[in-house]
């Protein structure tokens, strides 16, 4: 069981893409909790304001860290964090490897920065690990920690049934998926190689391996 605590600004964003499917079975079977709280309601003042102009000038706004360091505190007080991921894209570049390793804690907790980020203090005093998705930028870390939440959540046992475990997944093994195929056998003239049809367990392994492609894969 992992229980994920998500700290955003805009907690709508994260809602859909983590209650159907695979994630939302793991949630119904009680493996996965995933607790999102909204950054809004600890806001300062009438408008429960969040954000501030950055010191020093410069365009974009920056989450103060009132707010989200009243929030984080409070969860820490209910529980003990094994990681608390600012997700940034500036931090590690995400990869199987990280979700592996994170999918073997209990409680983690994850900060969704947005407009121009977090107030630094708020990195040196809370933040364990900090990730990146890839070297693009997004306006929030709600897709990242989306993405962060699936991946690790396909890895806890008992998410994923024997036949389609993520022990399989391509990049676990170095190596990413064969093509694959379903019925029909021909599709606009195009056919489904015949080993695959020839119930043939050992050759069918052989033509899987063969057409895995390394993980290695250049830059374009
Ligand atoms: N927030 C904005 N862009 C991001 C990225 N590429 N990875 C993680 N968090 C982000």
């Amino acid at each position: 069981m992992i229980r994920f605590d998500i700290i955003s600004a805009i907690p709508d964003l994260l809602t859909s893409p983590l209650s159907h499917s695979i994630m939302q079975r793991a949630v119904d079977k009680g493996l996965l909790d995933v607790q999102v709280h909204d950054l809004r309601s600890y806001g300062l003042g009438r408008y429960k304001q969040i954000d501030d102009y950055q010191y020093g000038g410069g365009a974009g706004m920056v989450l103060t860290p009132g707010p989200l360091d009243t929030i984080i505190s409070e969860l820490k007080n209910q529980r003990t964090y094994d990681e608390v991921i600012y997700m940034t894209p500036d931090g590690v570049t995400y990869n199987q490897s990280i979700a592996n390793r994170l999918s073997l804690h209990g409680n983690i907790m994850i900060i969704c920065g947005h407009y121009k980020g977090i107030d630094q203090r708020i990195r040196d005093i809370h933040v364990t690990c900090e990730i990146s998705i890839g070297d693009y930028v997004l306006s929030g870390g709600e897709l990242p920690a989306a993405i962060l939440v699936d991946s690790i959540g396909r890895l806890i046992p008992g998410v994923l049934n024997n036949e389609s475990s993520a022990l399989f997944d391509s990049h676990q093994d170095g190596l990413l998926a064969p093509p694959i195929y379903t019925r029909p056998a021909e599709f606009k003239g195009h056919v489904v190689p015949e080993v695959l049809l020839s119930g043939n367990d050992a050759l069918i392994e052989a033509w899987r391996e063969k057409h895995s492609k390394s993980t290695q894969k250049s830059e374009e």
